[in-house]
């Protein structure tokens, strides 16, 4: 319906395109990015991009290798090239922002060589960054496609300031992002951010990663970046057949560092909700037995200190329910816990409970008290353990209304146990293409009851929450457990950081809230590196559609002032605004409630305490508004005074600027109600 409604234009040229160096352009409708392919004198293919008249991507080749076919590397022409336009709004059954503006030009630029093989290249160019894909047809001799290689290059201007993570390492994503110079960078994960010299920003990605492998970037030469196919075992990168399309490729680019946040190119470049009706899935808040055990309170496995018992399950789901929120989520209830979990994923049942926790009565009870236990299935790498079981683990959790399942998939990159038929393992990454079609799966396993998935150790986010609404979350960064354990913890900047990068993939579920910052006592290196006044900031600068409140519930009843932010704040949002910020230094995010007026706002800043004063006009003209204010005190320090929080109201409306102070490690979170609705906007 909605490409119905849509305005479109469709010109056609149909060119007999011989020059060697022939080149096509497409330009974002505010003409400012523009994409030129071209045909080199050596008959390679090569794009580039610029923004505001200067070259931010400079010829990078484009190609694919296959083992079976000759490689689409060199010797194709354009055959044809079809323009189209395309400017329309669709609607987040959940998100970020209700509304979102799908306004791009199209390129479909049809290639082909002397033999008659063929593969189109599809450019997306919008106003916040261009995403482009291989579309191979249905041809002779590609029945089966084993693809080696991908050449897709993108060279980078000289002189840049990058933020990344190593691509290939054995943590997976779970690295500190490191600001450096383009030549410090063997190997990225994406997205990898980056400022030009003249101060642009961009950041590369993909988007719509389905039944393909995810890609890191290698530095090959200077400046140039190669997509890297994780392979299989085998070595193979892609199995597939013709016809298949790749991934997009995407590049976000804007003038600074706020506007990458308030893109939606990732979104855009994703297939609409394929599951129709989805109001069964659920954003909201959560707590959980879980950092009782990564603090070492308490077990997973059995034992004395076990934390998913009945009785302390029901302690959790009272609290829950005296503060309204949604799940209770217990990890450890399920056998095979006991000894080193880690390496053990083979014992895991996703059926059988331990003795001392009755599924039956804790989710009962849970409903009693209008909150929902939210299920767990920590695989440990071993998947096809998992596979096994899946059917009836999901159908157990149906049985006793549970909405939401987070999934682990806890285990080295590349250690992914995978048993095939004949009962040989073989050992697979979290980012190949088997494990992009696993995590899918599991998806669409919980989908068919009903339930969503929020997925730790996952693949990297690529926007599929759009096509698969019940995505809702997952982790695939350093989240809030390393502060429990991590050497070292999360530093200060770590979270002015991931909005830049990270989050510009997708919903987080970093699990924010930690109250007790010194759990290891005041002199210990292990630490929340924050203030209290920022692990409230964190839930609105961190977008996830479920959001834990990750501390004990009795931390949390001893800072009763401080805890009324997470109960009152939202998940589910109308609009989001990203109002200023540098890359690592700070961040001031505004969001709107959805289906309500009150506006939230969270700011948070890296290792030097910081003014910031912040035009509020982003608040309708004509409301006051009382802002419930949780600051950092005057003399608070992450590592010296970090429960210095002063909670302050104040009437505001839109004229007005709000100076707010944040601490070394520190933050802010604002509630915005309206106050006074006044006639004529006055
Ligand atoms: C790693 C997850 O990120 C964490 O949240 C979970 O508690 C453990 N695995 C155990 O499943
Ligand atoms: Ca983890």
């Amino acid at each position: 319906m909605s490409f119905l409604r849509a305005t479109i234009f469709s010109l056609v040229f149909l060119l007999a395109w011989h020059d060697a160096a022939a080149a096509v352009k497409v330009t974002s409708p505010d003409g400012k990015i523009v994409f030129t392919l071209q045909v080199m004198e050596r008959e390679e293919l090569r794009y580039s991009l610029s923004f505001d008249q200067q070259i931010i991507v400079k010829d990078s080749r484009l190609g694919l290798r296959f083992r079976q076919q000759a490689a689409f590397d060199r010797g194709f022409q354009i055959q044809q090239v079809v323009r189209a336009g395309y400017d329309d709004n669709w609607e987040q059954p959940w998100g970020e922002r209700r509304v979102v503006r799908d306004h791009y030009n199209q390129l479909l630029i049809q290639l082909g060589d002397n033999s008659g093989r063929r593969f189109d290249l599809r450019v997306r160019i919008f106003d916040d960054g261009v995403g482009f894909r291989y579309e191979v047809p249905g041809q002779p001799g590609f029945q089966s496609v084993d693809i080696v290689e991908e050449l897709t290059e993108f060279h980078l201007p000289e002189g840049s300031t990058a933020w990344s993570i190593p691509g290939r390492d054995y943590n997976r994503y779970e690295y500190l992002y490191k600001k450096t110079g383009l030549g410090d960078i063997r190997t990225a994960h994406t997205p990898m951010t980056l400022r030009t010299p003249n101060g642009a920003h961009l950041s590369i990605h993909e988007a719509a990663l389905v039944d393909y492998a995810a890609f890191t970037l290698e530095q090959r030469r200077d400046n140039v970046f190669q997509t890297r196919l994780r392979p299989w075992s085998d070595g193979i990168r892609v199995k597939t057949a013709a016809p298949f399309k790749t991934p997009w490729r995407t590049i976000q680019v804007s003038g600074d560092a706020v506007g990458l946040l308030n893109s939606s190119l990732i979104l855009n470049l994703n297939e609409p909700n394929s599951l129709g009706d989805v109001s069964w899935v659920e954003p909201g808040k959560y707590i959980g037995i879980w950092w009782a055990m990564h603090i070492r309170d308490r077990s997973w496995g059995s034992g004395p200190i076990h934390g998913a018992t009945t009785a302390e399950t029901k302690r959790y789901i009272d609290f829950a329910a005296r503060y309204g929120f949604d799940g209770v989520l217990v990890e450890g209830w399920n056998t095979g816990w006991d000894g080193d979990w880690f390496w053990n994923g083979e014992l895991f049942s996703f059926t059988e409970p331990y003795p001392d926790f009755d599924i039956h009565a804790v989710s009962d009870y849970a409903r009693s008290r209008g909150v929902r236990l939210v299920g767990h299935h920590e695989t440990s790498a071993s998947v096809s353990n998992y596979r096994k079981q899946m059917g009836p683990a999901f159908d157990l959790y149906e049985s006793v209304g549970v909405r939401q399942v987070k999934t682990g998939y806890v285990g080295d990159a590349g250690d992914i146990k995978r048993v095939d038929d004949n009962g040989v393992a073989h050992y697979e990454w979290h980012d190949g293409q088997f494990m992009v079609n696993e995590y899918l799966h599991s998806v669409q396993e919980a989908a068919k009851r009903k339930i969503s998935i929020n997925t730790h150790e996952p693949v990297k986010d690529t926007g599929l929450r759009r096509t698969y609404p019940n995505w809702l979350s997952r982790e695939g960064a350093r989240g809030q457990e390393y502060n429990a354990w991590g050497s070292p913890p999360n530093p200060p900047e770590h979270t002015a950081i991931l909005p830049y990068t990270r989050m510009l993939s997708g919903p987080m579920d970093f699990t924010p809230g930690i109250f007790d910052l010194t759990f290891d006592g005041e002199q210990s290196e292990q630490r929340v590196q924050t203030t209290l006044a920022r692990q409230l900031a964190l839930y609105v600068v961190l977008y996830s559609p479920i959001q834990m409140a990750a501390d004990l519930p009795e931390n949390y009843e001893k800072r009763s002032d401080a805890f009324q932010f997470i109960v009152d704040v939202p998940t589910d949002w109308e609009q989001s605004i990203a109002l200023a910020g540098e890359v690592g230094e700070f961040v001031v995010q505004a969001r709107q409630e959805r289906g309500g007026s009150n506006w939230y706002l969270g700011a948070v800043g890296d290792d030097t305490s910081r003014q910031l004063k912040i035009p509020l006009d982003f608040l309708p003209a004509g409301t006051t508004y009382t802002a419930q204010i949780y600051r950092d005190g005057p003399d608070a320090h992450w590592k010296s005074n970090p429960y210095s929080i002063v909670i302050e109201e104040k009437t505001v409306s839109a004229g007005d600027q709000l100076k707010l102070f944040l601490a070394a490690g520190g933050g802010a979170a604002i509630r915005l109600v309206p106050e006074v609705e006044t006639r004529n906007g006055e």
